[in-house]
């Protein structure tokens, strides 16, 4: 029974919320179909002498029933759906042939044509199912699925939402840079903003993608006077948000590691304006990775700790206690730092850091313009010098950075 032109398959939604469902076979099959039916509320009992770690995990935390046995006759009495997908074509067959007489929809993973009822490719977004059948093409069934979910994550596949959607606020983390380092969830509420204001850092390509109608505002350019710049931006979202617009205020990294994301938050809950908070891929962590740099390794560090080195350790307004870092054995990530790195390497070394600890700069971290440079705290600030070192770059203190992917240090 191959779905063709004449005889196509009937969709179908079903709602198993407390039905009862069996799988029988607990192997690869039944580990990838479990989920989506433990979603769906069914009320499920697996029937398999084995299963794979993960389905026994289901079990023991009771989102299925488990009967450590082989299928026996009867097993689909009062049974909606079943599920046959063991290694044994001969039950496979008998567990079929029962669900035929007691007219249980079966899925086989064995036997599609045997089978009286096929899963389709599935995925969901903003509460919308896509499910596709293709007859027997499974991999087309998941490129199709994916084409249409992804269009509607970022937009570009228009589909109005007819019951109107009360507008929004949100802070985005949008990560690092690269445009795939967004989360999914920051990348739909941009696709659904009328405003986004967004920084110089993180991932400004995705601007390009929005449609016309969208307003989009770079921070650094609105107009402060005898405000604070943050003031200004405070208020344009407050602005925005009184219009009755959604607003996407796009921050680099995480709107809450040194984005200054709770001022805006506090400003907007001030003025009585609701806003939802996106967390991002921080620098901190992703700019490093992306350079081959595991802020933690087993045996090499563990700890991490992450600051800001915009204002010198000499400077009376500098809140950092590089006394105490530098007693550290841990990593040392630090954040806006360029400027001021040789001055921090100073302070580092007088504390008692040893000055041929390893460190690298990472500028433009995870952008098609990623570049590493590598130093000692003795040598950095000739080098950033050298090598003409520019913001923004992640920069990253101890013996991590000798770490390679292949085991060998370098
Ligand atoms: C104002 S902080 C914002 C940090 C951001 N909220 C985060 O979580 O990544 C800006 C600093 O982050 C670092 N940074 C952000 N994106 C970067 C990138 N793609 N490459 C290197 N450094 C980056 C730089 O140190 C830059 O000076």
């Amino acid at each position: 029974m191959v779905e063709n032109a004449e005889q196509p398959a009937y969709p179908v939604g079903l709602r198993l919320s407390g039905r009862r469902v069996v799988v029988i076979g607990g192997g690869q099959v039944a580990q990838r179909r479990l989920p989506a039916l433990i979603a769906a509320g069914a009320d499920v009992t697996l029937v398999s002498p084995s299963a794979t770690a993960s389905v026994e995990a289901m079990a023991e935390t009771g989102e299925i029933r488990w009967e450590r046995r082989r299928y026996e006759e009867g097993d689909l009495a009062d049974a909606w759906y079943v599920l046959v997908a063991t290694t044994d074509p001969e039950a496979n067959a008998r567990a079929s042939a029962e669900a035929e007489r007691t007219r249980t929809w079966c899925v086989r993973s064995d036997d599609a044509e045997a089978a009286t009822a096929w899963t389709p490719a599935t995925g969901r977004i903003e509460g919308v199912t896509v499910a596709v059948l293709t007859g027997n093409d499974p991999r087309r069934s998941a490129a199709v699925r994916d084409a249409i979910v992804e269009g509607l994550r970022d937009g570009t596949l228009a589909a109005p939402q007819h019951r109107s959607r009360a507008p929004f606020v949100a802070l985005v983390g949008g990560g690092p840079g690269d445009p795939d380092l967004i989360t999914v969830r920051g990348r739909r509420l941009l696709a659904e903003a009328d405003v986004v204001i967004a920084d110089r850092l993180g991932p400004r390509d995705l601007l390009d993608e929005l449609p016309p109608h969208v307003e989009v505002i770079d921070a650094a350019k609105i107009p402060y006077g005898r405000y604070m710049a943050q003031e200004a931006i405070n208020d344009a979202l407050i602005e925005h948000a009184r219009r009755g617009r959604s607003v996407v205020r796009l921050k680099g990294g995480d709107p809450f590691v040194f984005g200054r994301g709770m001022e805006e938050a506090q400003a907007l809950a001030e003025a009585g304006i609701p806003c939802t908070v996106v967390p991002g891929i921080s620098s901190s962590i992703s700019v490093p990775g992306a350079a081959g740099i595991p802020v933690t390794h087993r045996g090499v560090a563990h700890e991490f700790t992450v600051v800001s080195g915009h204002v010198a350790p000499d400077d009376p307004r500098s809140l950092v206690d590089w006394a105490s870092l530098a007693k550290l054995r841990g990593t040392l990530v630090i954040l806006m730092g360029v400027d001021k790195i040789g001055k921090i390497a100073e302070a580092l070394v007088a504390h008692g850091k040893d000055p041929a600890t390893p460190l690298a700069l990472v500028q433009e971290g995870t952008t098609a313009a990623q570049r590493r440079v590598d130093a000692t705290l003795a040598t950095v600030a000739e080098r950033v010098r050298a090598e003409d070192v520019r913001p923004p770059a992640v920069i990253v203190i101890g013996p991590v950075v000798r770490e390679a992917p292949d085991g060998h240090r370098r």
